[in-house]
C-alpha cells in the first residue's frame, strides 16, 4: 500500500514515520525547503528521529514531494494541514482547501481519504468531502473518514503506538479501512458513531485544558490578592487522591492547540444557537496572564519599567521545543516594550525568532521565565538579573506566581 500524507510538519512527518514501517509513504509539502531537508534525511521536528527518517528514505520506504502527481496512485491519503485563525478569530481552512484540491486534482483512483487536522464538527462531511469532489474532474468516489491526532511533540511516554486513537468512518468501509491502517501501528482504535463525534471529542480534549488552565491562572491571582503561595496550595489540594487533576499556571498559554482548537468549538456552539461562555472567558483569561505577570513586575521595581533592561527566559511555548506558535512570551515581551522596557530574550532551544537571537543569560536588570528548558542552568537563571520573576513555578528562591 501506499499512504500519502499531506503536511510534513508535527502530525504529518510523526505519521510518515511510523508508518514508514509497514508501508511506502509519500511526504507531499508545499514548502520546497522542508521536502528537501526531508529527503537528504534531516527531521526539522522534536521527538522525530533523523536516524529512522535516513533508514526509510535510503530504503526508497519514504519520499518527500511538492508534486502533487507523486500522490496520483496513493491507496490512503492523510490531511495534516495547519486550521489556525483568521484575523477575527473565526476557524480558517484554507490549508484544508488547498490540500482537499491537491487530492481532487491529482488523485486519479477511488482512495481512503483520511483527515487528521484538528477542525469543527461537521469539517469532513459538509467541506472536505465536498471540497475534494469540486476539484475531482472525473468526479471520483472516494472513501472519508476522521481521526483526529493527538500527538504531544516532545513527548517521550505516549507516541502513536500507545497513545488511544479516535477514528469514524463516513460510511462502515471507510470506518474499516481506517481501522485496518491504523491497527498496524497504533495499539487501541475507538470507534465512534460518525465523524461528527470524533471531531467533537478532539476540541473538547483541548477546551478541557484550556480552561483547566485558565482556573489554575485566574486562582494564581486569588492566592496572590491573599498573600499565599499558588504551588503550595494546588500542591495541596493536589493529595486529594479523586475528583482532581493537575494543572499548573504560567504566563499564558501557546501551541497550534490549547489557545485554537477551543475557538473552533465556541464558532460552531455559537453558529448553531448554544453558549460558549466558558470557553470565551478561559481565553480571556490565559490572555490576560501575561499582563498580570508584567504588572507584578512592575510594582516589585518601583512601579516603572521604563529604560530597564528586561531579558525573557523561554519564548517557546512550552518546555524542550523550538516551537514559538502563539506563545506566550510575544504578549509578555509586547507589554513590557510597552511600558518602555528594553526586552531582549533567552531562548537558544529557539535560537532566533521575528528577526532577533537569543540573548546571552546574563546582565540584565530584570528576568522573566516564561518557559524553562531542561538544558537551561537553574543556577545561571537567577544569576542573570538581580531580581527574577518566574512564572514557571521551577525556579526555587525567586519571585513568583
Ligand atoms: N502540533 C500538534 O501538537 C498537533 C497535535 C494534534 C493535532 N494537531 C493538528 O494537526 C494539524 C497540523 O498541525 P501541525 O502541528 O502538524 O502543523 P505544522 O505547521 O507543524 O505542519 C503543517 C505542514 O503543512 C504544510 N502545508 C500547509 N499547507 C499545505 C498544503 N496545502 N499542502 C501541503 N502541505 C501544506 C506546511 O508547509 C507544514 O509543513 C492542525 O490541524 C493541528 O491543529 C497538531
Amino acid at each position: 500500500m501506499k499512504i500519502a500524507i499531506i503536511g510534513q510538519g508535527y502530525v504529518g512527518l510523526t505519521i510518515s514515520i511510523f508508518a514508514g514501517e509497514y508501508f511506502e509513504v509519500v511526504g507531499f509539502d508545499n514548502n520546497q525547503g522542508i521536502v528537501d531537508q526531508l529527503n537528504s534525511g534531516i527531521s526539522h521536528i522534536e521527538g522525530v528521529d533523523s536516524s529512522v527518517l535516513q533508514k526509510w528514505v535510503k530504503g526508497g520506504r519514504y519520499k518527500a514531494t511538492t508534486s502533487g502527481s507523486d500522490i496520483s496512485d496513493a491507496d490512503v491519503v492523510i490531511i495534516a494541514v495547519p486550521t489556525p485563525l483568521t484575523k477575527d478569530r473565526l476557524p480558517d481552512l484554507t490549508f484544508i482547501d488547498d490540500a482537499c484540491r491537491t487530492i481532487g486534482e491529482n488523485v486519479k483512483k477511488p482512495l481512503l481519504v483520511i483527515n487528521e487536522s484538528t477542525s469543527f464538527p461537521g469539517t469532513l462531511r459538509n467541506y472536505i468531502k465536498p471540497t475534494i469532489e469540486k476539484y475531482s474532474v472525473p468526479l471520483i468516489e472516494h472513501l472519508y473518514a476522521i481521526s483526529p491526532e493527538r500527538v504531544d511533540p516532545g513527548r517521550r511516554d505516549y507516541n502513536q503506538k500507545n497513545t488511544p486513537r479516535l477514528y469514524a468512518g463516513l460510511n462502515s468501509e471507510a470506518s474499516e479501512k481506517t481501522r485496518d491502517f491504523y491497527s498496524k501501528f497504533c495499539n487501541e482504535l475507538v470507534e465512534v458513531s460518525s465523524p461528527e463525534v470524533a471531531e467533537a471529542a478532539k476540541l473538547f480534549e483541548n477546551t478541557f485544558r484550556q480552561v483547566n488552565i485558565a482556573l489554575v491562572n485566574e486562582f494564581a491571582q486569588i492566592t496572590n490578592a491573599l498573600g499565599i503561595s499558588v504551588y503550595e496550595t494546588l500542591n495541596a489540594a493536589n493529595t486529594k487522591p479523586y475528583g482532581i487533576m493537575k494543572f499548573t499556571p504560567g504566563a499564558g498559554v501557546g501551541g497550534h492547540c490549547i489557545p485554537v482548537d477551543p475557538t473552533y468549538l465556541a464558532a460552531v456552539a455559537e453558529e448553531n444557537g448554544a453558549p460558549a461562555t466558558f470557553i470565551r472567558r478561559a481565553n480571556d483569561v490565559n490572555l490576560e496572564m501575561s499582563k498580570f505577570v508584567v504588572d507584578r513586575v512592575q510594582a516589585d521595581n518601583g512601579a516603572s519599567l521604563q529604560g530597564k533592561n528586561v531579558l525573557v527566559v523561554g519564548v517557546a511555548y512550552k518546555p524542550n521545543v523550538a516551537d514559538v506558535r502563539e506563545t506566550a512570551a510575544e504578549l509578555v515581551i509586547e507589554h513590557l516594550r510597552n511600558r518602555g522596557a528594553v526586552v531582549s530574550w533567552h531562548d537558544d532551544v529557539v535560537g532566533s525568532w521575528h528577526g532577533e537571537s537569543s540573548a546571552p543569560l546574563s546582565g540584565a536588570d530584570i528576568a522573566i521565565v516564561v518557559t524553562k528548558h531542561d538544558s537551561v542552568d537553574e543556577k545561571a537563571i537567577v544569576a542573570s538579573a538581580p531580581y527574577v520573576f518566574d512564572a514557571t513555578g521551577k525556579i526555587m528562591g525567586v519571585k513568583g506566581l
